[in-house]
């Protein structure tokens, strides 16, 4: 291949990656938004410290600073997920985008799919920016923000101006999300989320052996430890 082709090739392959790399719930070309209803939490703290471990060996947990002030539905939304136990089943990181995006939030648990994967919550104005570290909801559209989020590889601006408010910065652990096993090297949709969703974390680990999952979550109120 002559050096300009691979360039053509590299540039083409750059954005058909992009062109679907929105951090969407689902892929934009299936089916209607599913039908949510919509929740009101408890207030969380103005600050607060989540804590992800992961089953990636010798690596440390992943720790995200939550400001409630940049997304205060988000931030309560995700602090009574946590608390309420969303994560005490494995939930994988089944979209994996490098130099863009890591997603999760689909639980290995069937169960507690149904119980929080269609409640939703309103959006939140845009005030922080979708910078390296950042965590943010994905969404299906307006008001869709159920239990998935993604943290950000990359100065990702360009989703500011589509609605994804970020709420929380990695202190900790960025390294251990970047160096998650991404299950579609060849595909930046990721897994299939509906089969992930319903059929739970056998069948992702049976289809993606080497999938790295969250194993648990903990908050606590202020800043995370420096
Ligand atoms: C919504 O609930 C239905 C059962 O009522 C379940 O099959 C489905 O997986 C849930 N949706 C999500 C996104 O979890
Ligand atoms: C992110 O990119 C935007 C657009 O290029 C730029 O204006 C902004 O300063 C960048 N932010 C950071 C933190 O690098
Ligand atoms: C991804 O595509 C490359 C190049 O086409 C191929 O060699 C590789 O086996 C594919 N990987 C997977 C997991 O499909
Ligand atoms: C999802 O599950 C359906 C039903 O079992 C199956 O036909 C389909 O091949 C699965 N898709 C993927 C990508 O695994």
């Amino acid at each position: 291949m002559s050096r300009s082709l691979i360039l053509l090739t590299l540039l083409l392959v750059l954005i058909s990656a992009f062109a679907s790399a929105s951090p969407h719930r689902r892929h934009r070309s299936r089916a209607p938004h599913p039908r949510l209803s919509s929740v009101a939490d408890p207030i969380s703290p103005d600050v607060w410290c989540l804590t992800f471990a992961t089953d990636e060996s010798d690596a440390e947990p992943i720790e995200i600073e939550i400001s409630r002030a940049l997304a205060p539905l988000g931030a309560d939304h995700l602090y009574a997920l946590v608390n309420e136990g969303f994560y005490s089943s494995p939930a994988a990181f089944f979209r994996v985008v490098p130099q863009f995006i890591v997603q999760f939030g689909i639980s290995g648990s069937p169960e507690l799919n149904t119980k929080y994967g269609n409640t939703s919550i309103l959006d939140d104005p845009v005030v922080a920016s979708n910078t390296i570290g950042t965590l943010t909801y994905a969404t299906a559209g307006p008001d869709t923000r159920t239990t998935q989020l993604f943290i950000n590889f990359a100065n990702n601006s360009f989703l500011d101006s589509q609605g994804f408010s970020p709420f929380g910065t990695v202190v900790n652990g960025l390294n251990t999300a970047i160096n998650v096993f991404n299950p579609t090297p060849n595909n930046s949709d990721g897994v299939d989320q509906g089969n992930y969703t319903q059929f739970g974390q056998s069948w992702i680990e049976q289809q993606y052996p080497g999938i790295n999952s969250i194993t648990g979550a903990k908050v606590q109120t202020g800043s995370c430890a420096k």
